[in-house]
């Protein structure tokens, strides 16, 4: 749907009212275009002292070519050299006038409140040097693998930092925070490019937990899906279609699912993209067997699972039916429950196996006349909490990604008060697009996101709404 407010503001004279009333003003983010380079510009690259991630950020900048500058210290000069990056030096105090797509620091190695201030120290200098559509990455360690309580104190409090930054950060610039277990900086490449790259333009003030996870070598970043099977349910449009679309152009065969009233919409998208179609009503108790006959017959098993469909049944608590109650959970999270324990019990998830889910902002902050969808999308973050162990167990694993305002049918069907102020309550002062939903679900979906389990990320532009 067109946000007609960013039409408006972002021409000249729009533009020009706009600031004099004080107005946000939207800009248009960057979004990955197929065989664009990573990150469009230069990246800082800084550490405190005594970090441990400075070669596995070394080693992930090379291998994308991207351009990197850093202070002279050679606690990051010297990975940046021992990786084969030729970096560029920059004094703060003659800054010049550089400005930089992505700044990553890596904070492991602070270990008390006072040693905070080396996030002040690298960032205030250049904050302001963040191009549109920059990036500012912390990355930590998660503060349960601190043994001390100061430590764990300290790497906690980076939280509060990345989320008052990204509100912070200007012309779609965003932050985000990686937590990166001791043992885990060979799983840190798919969530650091993914965090640089314009695939997480609407992700902002989020933070990913990286733990554990198996080697995966000769990773093709292109199409990291290529021999994969997806399957997307609510595949035939919105969020859904950019899912399968998405997941396609990343290498996978998707299996797109939707009710039988859709059948053609779910044909047309599926044959568009060289997919094939399970038309199924997940809340059908012969669902799950269904879905499990016709990956096993015709694919072997499953790589990556989508549980994308949804729907709202909205209506305060005292006026709702018990069916607008029953219907939307047993279709927002009890089926999901029945195709996750038919997969288990078939053992149709394949080696390294992925489950991603889509939860929703309302089942984070709740929302006034949502308490059955409220209800539903916090219960999918219950089960990929409560799952993760189980996928662990059998090499795979499950993640959420909690959209807020994405411009869909859905969306567009909202009265236009509550619908303005979704848009313009974030730090991108927009809504989403489908796309962007897509994007973090492929991240979560690579093989090599080995290490992400349990997680669940918003894409929301940051919503001044919830955590
Ligand atoms: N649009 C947003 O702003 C937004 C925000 C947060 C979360 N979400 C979530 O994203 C997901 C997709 O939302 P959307 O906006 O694309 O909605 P949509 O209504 O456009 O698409 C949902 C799809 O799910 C399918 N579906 C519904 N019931 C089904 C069933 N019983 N069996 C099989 N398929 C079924 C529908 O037919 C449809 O194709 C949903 O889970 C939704 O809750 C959306």
């Amino acid at each position: 749907m067109t946000d007609t407010y960013s039409a408006l503001v972002n021409n000249p004279v729009g533009g020009f009212v706009a600031k004099n009333l004080g107005l946000p003003k939207p800009v248009p983010l960057d979004r990955y275009v197929e065989g664009a380079p990573l990150i469009d510009g230069a990246v800082l690259v800084g550490s405190a002292p005594g970090g441990r991630l400075g070669p596995s950020v070394a080693t992930i900048l090379a291998g994308a070519d991207a351009h990197v500058d850093s202070r002279l210290d050679d606690e990051v000069r010297s990975p940046l050299g021992a990786a084969g990056v030729d970096a560029g030096v920059w004094n703060p105090e003659a800054p010049g006038s550089q400005r930089w797509k992505g700044l990553v620091f890596d904070a492991t190695g602070i270990t008390s409140s006072e040693q905070l201030r080396e996030l002040w120290s690298f960032f205030h200098p250049t904050i302001r040097r963040l191009a549109p559509s920059g990036r500012l990455i912390v990355l930590g360690t998660p503060p349960e693998d601190c043994t001390e309580p100061r430590h764990a104190t300290a790497q906690r409090a980076l939280e509060g930092f990345v989320r008052a930054a990204g509100k912070e950060c200007r012309y779609g610039a965003t932050a985000q925070l990686t937590y990166v277990a001791p043992g885990a900086e060979e799983r840190l490449e798919s969530t650091l490019r993914f965090f640089l790259s314009p695939r997480s333009a609407y992700v902002c003030g989020q933070l990913a937990r990286i733990g554990a996870g198996k080697d995966v070598p000769g990773i093709d970043w292109e199409r990291p899906l290529h021999g994969k099977v997806a399957l997307v349910t609510g595949a035939s449009r919105g969020i859904g279609e950019a899912i399968a679309r998405t997941l396609e152009r990343d290498g996978a065969h998707v299996v797109g699912l939707d009710v039988p009233p859709l059948a053609d919409d779910l044909e047309k998208v599926v044959s568009s993209i060289g997919g094939s179609a399970i038309v199924a009503d997940i809340t059908d108790p012969e669902a799950p067997a269904q879905i499990c006959d016709e990956l096993q017959a015709k694919h072997g098993g499953v790589d990556v699972v989508v549980h994308n469909a949804g729907v709202t049944r909205d209506k305060t608590l005292g006026g709702m039916d018990e069916e607008r109650w029953s219907l939307l959970m047993d279709i927002n999270l009890s089926s999901e429950e029945r195709i996750n324990d038919a997969l288990i019990e078939r053992d149709l998830l394949n080696d390294n196996g992925r489950v991603v889910c889509v939860s929703s902002m309302s089942g984070i902050a709740g929302n006034a006349g949502q308490t059955n969808y409220s209800t539903s999308k916090a219960g999918v973050i219950g089960m990929v909490q409560s799952m993760a162990p189980v996928f662990a167990e059998r090499g795979a694993t499950i993640n959420a990604v909690a959209p807020g305002f994405i411009e869909t049918q859905m969306t567009a069907a909202m009265p236009i008060g509550p619908r303005e102020a979704g848009r313009r309550m974030n730090s991108l002062s927009q809504g989403g697009l489908p796309v962007d939903v897509a994007e973090a679900i492929a991240w979560f979906a690579s093989p090599a996101s080995t290490g992400l389990n349990g997680n669940v990320v918003r894409v929301c532009g940051q919503s001044l709404i919830g955590a």
